[in-house]
């Protein structure tokens, strides 16, 4: 049976059996994501601040202060814990813990350890992120990853973070999806630095984190020698429109090549397919697993008419699964099947995978239900065939600032009230609970859903305990 929304009519992308039960490995990490600047509130220290301070998000919001975790994040991670989860991925915020070259905040890394123990008393095991997308102004201002010294840089926050938090923690990633930072901040201009159109320079970037990624990684084990080092990894399937065009095929293996495979064959092979920027160092198999964050897919069609995009058209047609808008245009399909085409990719560099991130923009859960019990099965079916996936983590738990988007679009399974700073649990968010606590799907569990089309409605005061 295929499971569809019954509030749209769309064409599935994957189809979920329901009629048995499925277990998934015992230990197996059911958790959510977040990032530090999307939900620690009051980080004014980094680029992302002048960048809302200068009204470059769509919406013309700021971030503010977020869902509060800086003052509070325990009652969120009693949350996690009452759904059943057993981890959570943050990341540290860089111009906090080092808000000068070389100075170093005592009382912001005491913060973190306070967060990081509070999660395992709570038996949700951390997953931390040392670079999501911000870094301290001071970093940006003396030319962020194309300045010679990025390297020694990224490594000493590196070092003195895992010394000081690595007894509480032992995944690390070191940065989340460096592709997405270079394109969005050097090709597409929508995150800081907002340069347009400079594909050489957003090589670099991705060459220089490369590198970052490697130095991180060597300085973790010399500290903390068994702990698991990745990266957060996105990956997008870029459809040809008509697969039977060869130009429409060209044009989407090109964006594939650009966007999913550089970075992946770097640490695959050591160095880069095209040779735009040497390597400088040895980057062969740096990683004790690949995390992977998959959200959608784009159609690709070649077109004249699109110089600028490398003469790509990229464009969501009409009828498929989608999250909520952008506030320029559609998100993206929301498609499960993109799990599958990125493991498969994924494990061709031999190392256990997460899925770091995976969910969908939806302020009424229209489709999240659908999507999480399909991307559970597309999980399932790939560990059968053999694959090492070790956990699944939704984003995100709480609503929070999405960038340039800005608060409207809604990643939450918990919808947050930014005025009152109070939460409601979504329907989907009751549903990955119970997914989270059977450590599988049972038919029960995925028509749950069915009988609750109504989006949650009970609001839970930060401070009350949840009953699912
Ligand atoms: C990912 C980001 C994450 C969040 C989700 C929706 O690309 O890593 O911070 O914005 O998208």
């Amino acid at each position: 049976m295929t499971l569809v929304p019954k509030t749209a009519q769309l064409v599935t992308t994957s189809s979920a059996p329901t009629s048995s039960r499925i277990d998934f490995p015992k230990g197996f990490f059911w958790g959510v994501s977040t990032a530090a600047h999307q939900v620690e509130g009051g980080n004014v220290n980094n680029q992302w601040s002048l960048w809302e301070a200068a009204g470059k998000i769509k919406s013309g919001e700021a971030c503010g202060v977020a869902c509060d975790w800086w003052n509070s994040a325990e009652p969120d991670f009693d949350l996690a814990r009452e759904m059943g989860l057993n981890a959570l991925r943050l990341s540290v915020e860089w111009s906090r813990i080092e808000p000068q070259p070389g100075q170093w905040n005592l009382a912001a890394l005491r913060r973190y350890r306070e967060m990081l123990a509070g999660l395992l008393h709570r038996g949700l095991q951390p997953f931390v992120s040392l670079h999501h997308f911000t870094h301290p102004q001071w970093f940006e201002q003396q030319g962020a990853f194309l300045e010679e010294t990025a390297a020694e840089r990224f490594e000493g926050f590196a070092r003195r973070v895992v010394a000081e938090l690595g007894d509480l923690c032992q995944h690390w990633v070191t940065f989340n999806e460096p592709n997405v930072f270079a394109a969005l901040g050097y090709v597409l201009g929508e995150f800081p630095p907002g340069r347009k159109g400079q594909i050489r320079t957003a090589l670099r970037v991705l060459n220089a984190m490369a590198l970052c990624h490697a130095r991180a990684y060597h300085a973790i084990h010399d500290i903390q020698p068994e702990a698991q080092v990745g990266w957060a990894h996105h990956y997008v399937v870029f459809q040809p429109a008509n697969p039977a065009f060869p130009l429409d095929r060209w044009s989407a293996s090109l964006l594939s090549h650009l966007f999913n495979e550089i970075l992946l064959t770097i640490i695959e092979r050591g160095r880069p397919t095209l040779p735009l920027n040497p390597m400088k160092g040895r980057l062969a198999g740096v990683c004790d697993f690949v995390g992977l964050n998959v959200y959608s897919r784009f159609h690709v069609a070649f077109s004249m008419k699109h110089p600028s995009q490398l003469f790509s058209k990229v464009y969501v047609p009409e009828h498929v699964p989608q999250g909520d808008s952008g506030v320029e245009k559609p998100y993206g399909e929301a498609y499960p099947a993109a799990i599958t085409a990125a493991v498969k990719r994924a494990a061709r560099i031999g190392k256990p995978i997460y899925i770091l991130e995976n969910g969908v923009p939806d302020a009424e859960d229209r489709i999240r239900p659908w999507l999480i019990v399909n991307a559970v099965h597309e999980l399932y079916r790939l560990i059968e065939q053999g694959h090492d996936i070790r956990g699944y983590f939704h984003w995100t738990l709480t609503d929070n600032f999405e960038w340039s988007e800005g608060w409207h679009l809604k990643f939450g399974l918990v919808a947050l009230d930014t005025s009152t700073q109070r939460r409601t649990m979504r329907n989907s968010g009751r549903l990955y609970g119970a997914i989270a606590r059977a450590n599988g799907l049972t038919p029960e569990i995925a028509h749950s859903f069915y009988s609750q089309t109504e989006p949650g409605r009970l609001i839970l005061p930060r401070s009350r305990n949840l009953t699912l």
